[in-house]
């Protein structure tokens, strides 16, 4: 990190410490986070502080932070060219995120889609975190002057608050901010519920079949994949009307590189059944060698911490910065040191 290259662009994301990550997770995003690593100067960190806004256990909330931190790591993301680390240890984060709720309005707050469909969901737990997520959310990514922030459609919404944030804060105080953009790859792949292949797979769907997570076993695996939702036209093909198919045709694009012709001329005149297992197959093999790094990464502990540790520290020397010019042009008079 110490010498990586200015010229280079600067993309930030964040994740939530909410559950393993699922195949939607990997091949969605994080896949694409390790290798955006070479063109860019990435930092990816662990949401934790946004996870306060639903309630999860402590004894749960602390596992799960740790698992995503190896996830990461185990997911191909290199400490030696990215920073990665946990948001909670930046203490920057929870500071600009107070100054952004104070350059937020209550009105625009109000209209942002998740709080609502959050609030609807969890009506015994509309906490005021809830409310203002967006403003701890714009904190985090104009900390880092970040160039391109690469979010799902969930997110998009919450970017552009940011946006809106960052140009009146350099309207009425001086230009403080870099305007950050959306990335979208091309090659981010939108997985769908194996189960229903209309909603997106999610970590939180309660049918265990739906969804394959990172660290599912080979057998595991095979067995989701060969019962899949598909159709009864026993056709492999990539059509609107074939949704269960055309999401099996997406995961195996998205790992083998393979597009959608060339896979119906692969399989053309097979049945689902030897199609499904060629997926499975390809999927198992493109996780097992995240399933044994993570293994190797939660059995030395020690080494794990020391990761998050310097991980933080060069957030926090790169995130202070920002805070500090942050403070000053609000008008906060300067602690001596
Ligand atoms: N809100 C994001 C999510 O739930 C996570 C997140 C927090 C994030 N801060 C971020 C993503 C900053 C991108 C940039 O998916």
């Amino acid at each position: 990190m110490e010498n990586a290259n200015t010229e280079k662009k600067i993309i930030l994301s964040g994740i939530q410490p909410t559950g393993t990550f699922t195949l939607g997770n990997y091949l969605g995003a994080v896949r694409n986070w390790q290798k955006m690593q070479e063109d860019y100067n990435c930092y990816y960190f662990i949401a934790d502080l946004h996870s306060l806004t639903i309630h999860i256990d402590p004894a749960q909330r602390k596992k799960q932070t740790l698992e995503a931190f190896a996830l990461l790591l185990a997911c191909g993301i290199d400490p030696e060219k990215s920073l990665i680390f946990v948001q909670s240890h930046v203490r920057s984060h929870a500071e600009m995120g107070w100054l952004m709720s104070c350059c937020s309005q209550f009105g625009e707050l109000s209209r942002m889609t998740q709080f609502k469909d959050k609030s609807s969901k969890h009506p015994e737990n509309i906490n005021a975190g809830l409310f203002t997520y967006p403003a701890l959310m714009a904190g985090d990514i104009l900390l880092y002057q970040a160039d391109y922030v690469p979010v799902g459609a969930d997110q998009t919404q919450h970017l552009e608050f940011t946006r809106d944030i960052a140009t009146r804060f350099n309207h009425n105080y001086g230009e403080n901010f870099k305007l950050p953009e959306g990335y979208f790859p091309k090659a981010g792949a939108r997985v769908m519920s194996l189960q229903d292949p209309t909603s997106k797979m999610s970590k939180s769907d309660t049918n265990p079949k739906a969804t394959i997570s990172i660290l599912d076993e080979e057998n595991v695996i095979l067995k989701k994949f060969k019962s899949a939702v598909t159709d009864s036209e026993a056709k492999v093909c990539y059509r609107e009307d074939k949704p269960g198919v055309s999401n099996l045709m997406v995961i195996y694009s998205a790992i083998t590189g393979k597009n959608m012709a060339d896979i119906e001329t692969e399989f053309a005149g097979k049945g689902y059944g030897d199609f499904k297992v060629a997926v499975g197959q390809t999927v198992a093999d493109e996780l097992k060698p995240i399933r044994e790094r993570y293994k190797d990464l939660m059995n030395n502990r020690k080494a794990l911490e020391a990761l998050m540790k310097s991980g933080a520290e060069k957030a926090e020397y790169i995130a202070r910065k920002t805070l500090t010019k942050t403070q000053k042009k609000l008008g906060l008079l300067p602690a001596s040191r």
